[in-house]
């Protein structure tokens, strides 16, 4: 035996179970890092079903209401005015561009605010804004519903500012006349102290 063959040939065959070794254990490593990626995808989807199947775009996607959803500038709010005993409200636009849509609102803003009807700044959100819906959502559904509103692209298109309650708005806008008896609040009007404590114990 010549050991000067012997050991170059072992060292070599030590090499190539170190590099299979490591390729092994890289191997699972890759994949683990691939998870997240796909679960991220997966809750932004589920959120996408969400926003579709509870009328998101009903009033924030321009031209639902036509019959005639836009849906390249999806979410990005509409110019339609909804006027009532609250004044007069515009559906804002919740694509992530930071100066006309809520980019600067974290996830955990958003999840917020649709489970209190508060904005980060403590305002209330006014009518028609359905958010008393949301507050049923389970934690897993709305973080889901929140992550893909910050997903979408962002659309520059800043809404008219709401108005307060006796002035009248200049573009077109939905009027509410006085309710009947029936439909008359029984609890606080929204944006009044105490508002929604009533609505709470009726469900
Ligand atoms: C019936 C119409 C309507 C529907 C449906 C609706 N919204 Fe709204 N939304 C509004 C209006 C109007 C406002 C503005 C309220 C205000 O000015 O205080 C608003 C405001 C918001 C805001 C606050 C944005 C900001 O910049 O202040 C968020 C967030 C929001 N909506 C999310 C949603 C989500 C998510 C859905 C679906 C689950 C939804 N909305 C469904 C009408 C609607």
């Amino acid at each position: 035996m010549r050991w000067n063959r012997i050991i170059p040939a072992a060292l070599v065959a030590g090499a190539l179970v170190i590099a299979l070794v490591t390729l092994g254990a890289s191997a699972p490593a890759r994949s683990a890092a691939g998870k997240p990626a796909a679960d991220r995808r997966a809750r932004i989807e589920h959120g996408e079903y969400l926003a579709t199947t509870m009328g998101c775009n009903d009033c924030h996607t321009p031209g639902t209401l036509y019959g005639a959803p836009d849906f390249s500038r999806r979410l990005s709010g509409s110019e339609l005015g909804w006027q009532g005993p609250w004044g007069v409200s515009y559906a804002r636009n919740l694509t992530p561009d930071p100066e006309t849509g809520i980019g600067k609102w974290s996830e955990q803003d958003i999840v917020n605010a649709l489970r209190t009807g508060l904005r980060p700044d403590g305002t209330m959100l006014l009518p028609p804004m359905p958010w008393q819906n949301s507050t049923r959502m389970t934690e897993q559904d709305i973080h889901a519903l929140a992550a893909y509103l910050k997903s979408i692209p962002a659309v520059r298109h800043r809404v008219p500012d709401r108005l307060p309650p006796g002035q009248t708005p200049t573009g077109s806008f939905m009027a509410f006349p006085p309710p009947s008896v029936w439909d008359s609040p029984r609890t606080a009007p929204a944006g009044a102290p105490g508002a929604g404590e009533g609505d709470a114990k009726s469900r």
